[in-house]
């Protein structure tokens, strides 16, 4: 496996690639929701980039990009063990070069759930994702069905800017418990982590938004919203200082 530390290396690495290559971008602290990603792309490409990068434009609150769990040992251990052909760690110079002052302005999604709720974050989102495809030039990129606004947001970004990239939808992986297993995760204790399988449960079990909205509330929640758009019921809520995020499609419940 290679390990890609600036653009140099990720140039030396694209020009050995002869196929297609399959771009897998995380924030790290990996689990098996990124596993899966990896997975797919594994079975559809001759080769495999998984980016690790904590963007920090995509944070709208200085605590949350503190606090984001990092562990480049951890996860480069991981990552070996499923497979991928390169590892790509920028520094934030090499995707913000100093001097940089663009922004991607978003006028949908960033009006919706997520983007009401962290003022900015698509806006660090879709700029990050353009970056990096720019740079890496997938021809397949792979998103988790578990932050469905951003794979919507993806799939909107490459067809607004022409990219000639297919964009992939994981489905969410899960805990037993029906927790979406998220990097955040591990900032909850073992007590709340039981209390956070509730959200699917109640995703699934309430007849409406009301009521999925009343039966996290009476749980302890503080819930930033549950909509319904589209065929999907989302929800944002927070257990103590972590915030968690879900959603189902309606038809599957
Ligand atoms: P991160 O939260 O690390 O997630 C990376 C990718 O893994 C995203 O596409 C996300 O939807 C997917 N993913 C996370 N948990 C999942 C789960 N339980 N099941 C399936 N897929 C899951 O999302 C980001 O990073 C960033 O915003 C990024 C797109 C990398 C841009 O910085």
């Amino acid at each position: 496996m290679k390990l890609l530390r600036n653009n140099d290396d990720l140039a030396v690495y694209l020009s050995s690639l002869s196929g297609a290559m399959g771009l897998v971008p995380t924030m790290g602290y990996l689990h098996p929701g990124h596993g899966a990603l990896l997975k797919a792309a594994r079975a559809q490409n001759q080769a495999v980039l998984m980016t690790i990068f904590v963007n920090p434009t995509q944070f709208n609150e200085a605590d949350d990009f503190q606090s984001y769990p990092r562990d480049e040992a951890r996860d480069l251990a991981m990552v070996e063990s499923l497979g991928v052909d390169a590892v790509w760690m920028p520094e934030v110079d090499a995707i913000y070069p100093p001097g940089d002052t663009f922004c991607l302005h978003e006028k949908n999604h960033n009006t919706r759930m997520e983007g009401i709720h962290r003022p900015g974050h698509f806006y660090g989102v879709a700029t990050v994702v353009l970056k990096l495809c720019l740079l890496a030039k997938p021809q397949r990129i792979y998103m988790g069905e578990k932050d469905y606004q951003q794979l919507q947001l993806v799939r909107d970004l490459v067809a607004s800017f022409f990219l000639p990239i297919e964009v992939i939808e994981v489905p969410t992986q899960r805990e037993v418990s029906g927790l979406a297993m998220s990097s955040r995760n591990v900032r909850l204790t073992k007590k709340q982590r039981k209390q956070a399988a509730k959200i699917y449960q109640a995703l699934c079990e309430q007849p409406n938004v009301n009521a999925t909205r009343q039966v996290l509330n009476d749980l302890g929640f503080r819930v930033d919203y549950v909509e319904e758009y589209q065929g999907r019921r989302y929800v944002a809520a927070w257990l103590g200082r972590v915030r968690l995020i879900d959603n189902v499609a309606l038809d599957r419940r």
